[in-house]
């Protein structure tokens, strides 16, 4: 039997543009999913926000419905508020456990977010960064990007080898993120794993939906690489897929070259060779 050699090149900046929010966050969870089913002692890295909420929801949904295993996985959160402890309704770790942890059988002790109201930030982060390599790494990092192509908190203007660390939040998260504090003031600081930490990962997952986000995606994809868009250093990253929906795709001048790079990864995948004229 003839073998192909299929080179996996065009997967290292994997451009999925879905036709609606849903099917984007559905195609997300399924990603993140397969990884479990495939590596059930798998180490996740996760993000908070708008943005994972229904992919979280479809987790559950397969933890409740087709026993999605997460009893060995390891999670580790990209960023915290500083100032913020566990039950505060806006941390991160809050957010973890409704949308998340509460509902799916982890283990509590293996799921790590930085502590918000660590007194030493530095040791703090340091062990921070410690834990992610006791653990062998993240295999998959799911991320999504704000408004100012931040990923985690990594404002405009961060170094891109940074580490976790203290970081002061630009005015544009503190504008997009504000309404959820409900006239409460907002942090005005954050701890969160860096651009070099997250670049480590094994495979980075970016999910973006909204027209509110389509600025910042085309830079990331289609700009230059440069610490003003911190989401920009994935391009540098082996393996990434971005998923968005066509309000975030929306201005991404490359558009119908991901669909048809796409459309041949499908064909690979899925053993269609001979329309991809290989073999006839
Ligand atoms: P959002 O945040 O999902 O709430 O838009 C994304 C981010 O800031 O990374």
């Amino acid at each position: 039997m003839k073998r192909v050699l299929l080179v996996k090149g065009d997967l290292l900046l994997r451009v999925i543009v879905e036709k609606s929010a849903e099917l984007a966050e559905l195609r997300a969870a399924s990603i993140v999913a397969d990884l479990v089913r495939r590596n059930p002692q798998a180490t996740l890295g996760l993000a908070t926000g708008r943005t994972p909420t229904n992919v979280y929801r479809e987790l559950v949904r397969m933890h409740c419905d087709s026993d999605l295993d997460f009893s060995q996985i390891t999670t580790f959160n990209l960023d915290e508020y500083v100032g913020l402890g566990p039950k505060h309704p806006q941390s991160f770790r809050y957010f973890m456990q409704e949308h998340l942890f509460d509902h799916i059988n982890i283990d509590a002790a293996k799921t790590f977010v930085p502590d918000g109201r660590a007194l030493d930030f530095e040791s703090h982060c340091r062990q921070y960064e410690q834990r992610i390599v006791d653990a062998g790494g993240i295999d998959l990092q799911f991320l999504g990007i704000g408004v100012d192509g931040h990923i985690a908190f990594n404002e405009p203007g961060s170094s891109l080898g940074s580490r976790t660390r203290l970081k002061t939040l630009s005015s544009e998260t503190i504008g997009q993120n504000a309404k959820y504090f409900n006239g409460e003031p907002m942090p005005r600081l954050a701890l969160t794993m860096g651009v070099g930490t997250i670049l480590e990962s094994q495979i980075c997952l970016l999910l973006a939906t909204g027209s509110h986000k389509a600025s910042a995606i085309r830079s990331m994809i289609e700009g230059p690489v440069t610490a003003q868009i911190t989401a920009s250093a994935l391009q540098l990253h082996r393996e990434v897929i971005v998923i968005v929906d066509e309000k975030a795709g929306g201005w991404l001048e490359r558009r119908d070259y991901y669909s048809e790079v796409e459309e041949c990864t499908q064909l690979l995948e899925s053993g269609q060779l001979r329309a991809l004229g290989i073999g006839n």
